[in-house]
């Protein structure tokens, strides 16, 4: 008998099949069991009808307990009322493990508790969406940069240096040297495009950061495109382009997941590029039309500022243009200002904020180093940095989105935590 998966069911309708599986939920009266099935490519309903099985099997599966293992043969029937479109006619099982006291009912329960149990919460419909989202996400990012000339270029983990600022580093002992875990691999990006032209990076980053947001995790997984001869308008265009793949990816590819969760799909059919623009000057002249007092130019926005910029738009919208004491030290001053940098970030619509963080940058020598002084950064930890300044130096930029954030707002979760399989949060490190 062929072993099959759930998600492989609708070609294998009226034969006989056998599945390894988890029983994700029970429901038996008297005369019929339904099975709640899940193997991890998808959940689907098996049935026992008492009349027509023997006495031993429907006494198993009435002795079933929630996320207890089992083989389970029968045949697939077709059913026009499931997400796969058949259930399974069980006649048939083996059980493998009967599980004890499993925590995480069908009822609701406190999101510390969710937490606790994270090893296990993963295995709930909600969150199987939300995985597969990230995974469709992760897909999409590949092929769409393998399909534009990127190459994948792995900066490291362990580093000397820190590209978005020294006050949330995590330090470490790189034997008699002092270490940080990357932040950003975009200084060792801007290195490999002047190698290979366009590269792209996708890794964990990590920042102590002591903020207890729904935005924000201590270790969060980041894509870094970064491109040689282009300018900034250009890089928004890429951004813009890429946002829009991987959006439309999940619509076509995801279907059941959004559905499970209750996404507006509409919402995210129309994201397409062109994403509009908006300068920080008028957005802070915005802000101060809609009233908000807690904001001036030069200060750096806040959750609410970026829900209240977001909601004017039903696409993502960059803010570009900040001020240059907010940004870190490398971004390209503005060609007819010099109190403003070429830079963006993108802010998803929804009030999910800020998923892109972008910019050209400094190629010149002189300036570069003036910079680093301005910040009181080491200059030995980035003499290499600086080095690229002097041979055959190009204008060049690239973009940081942040992959946990962007699936929040794909799959329309109320926080990151959920969209990252282990999250690392201020004060948790377990599970
Ligand atoms: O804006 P950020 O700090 O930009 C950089 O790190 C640049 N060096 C990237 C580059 O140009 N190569 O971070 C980029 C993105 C943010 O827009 C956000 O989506 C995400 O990373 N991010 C976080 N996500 C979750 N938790 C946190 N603590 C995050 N910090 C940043
Ligand atoms: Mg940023």
């Amino acid at each position: 008998m062929k072993k099959i998966s759930i998600s492989q069911m609708p070609n294998h309708i009226g034969e006989t099949v056998k599945l390894g599986a988890w029983v994700a939920n029970k429901r038996s009266s008297g005369k019929i069991a339904f099975l709640q099935l899940r193997d991890g490519s998808g959940f689907v309903q098996g049935v026992i009808v008492k009349e027509e099985v023997s006495e031993e099997l429907f006494t198993t599966a009435k002795g079933l307990t929630q996320e207890s293992s089992i083989y389970v043969t029968g045949v697939v029937k077709e059913d026009t009322r499931s997400s796969f479109g058949c259930e399974l006619a069980i006649d048939g099982i083996e059980v493998i493990h009967i599980a004890q006291d499993y925590p995480i009912t069908p009822k609701e329960h406190g999101i510390e508790f969710l937490m606790d149990n994270r090893h296990l919460w993963l295995r709930s419909r909600k969150q199987h969406a939300v995985m597969k989202i990230r995974n469709e996400v992760i897909r999409a990012t590949y092929e769409f940069f393998n399909n534009n000339g990127f190459t994948k270029i792995d900066p490291p983990i362990l580093t000397g240096s820190s590209p978005e600022g020294t006050s949330e580093l995590f330090h470490t002992k790189y034997f008699d040297e002092d270490a940080y875990l990357s932040q950003s691999g975009q200084l060792y990006l801007e290195a490999a495009a002047m190698a290979l032209g366009k590269v792209f990076s996708f890794g964990p980053t990590f920042r102590a950061e002591k903020s207890k947001t729904r935005r924000h995790l201590i270790e969060f997984w980041m894509m870094e495109p970064e491109m040689a001869f282009v300018e900034h308008a250009e890089s928004l265009e890429v951004q813009e382009q890429y946002v829009s793949y991987i959006v439309q990816s999940v619509l076509k590819n995801c279907k059941i997941e959004l559905e499970r969760l209750g996404r507006d799909i509409s919402k995210l059919e129309n994201i397409q590029a062109p994403f509009p623009r908006i300068t920080y000057d008028d957005a802070i002249k915005f802000l101060h039309e809609k009233g908000f007092t807690d904001i001036e130019w030069g200060d750096d926005f806040g959750a609410p500022h970026e829900t209240a910029i977001a909601e004017n738009y039903d696409k993502p919208v960059f803010i570009i243009h900040y001020p240059v004491g907010i940004k870190p030290f490398y971004m390209q001053p503005h060609p007819e200002r010099d109190d403003v940098v070429l830079c963006a970030d993108l802010i998803a619509p929804e009030g999910y904020g800020e998923i892109i963080g972008g910019s050209e940058r400094i190629y010149d020598h002189e300036l570069l180093l003036q910079r680093i002084k301005e910040h009181n950064l080491d200059e030995k930890a980035y003499a290499w940095y600086l080095d690229l300044t002097k041979q055959g130096a190009v204008p060049h930029s690239g973009f940081g989105l942040g992959l946990e954030r962007t699936v929040a707002w794909i799959s329309g979760s109320e926080h990151v935590r959920e969209c990252i399989p282990f999250p690392r949060l201020l004060n948790r490190l377990y599970p």
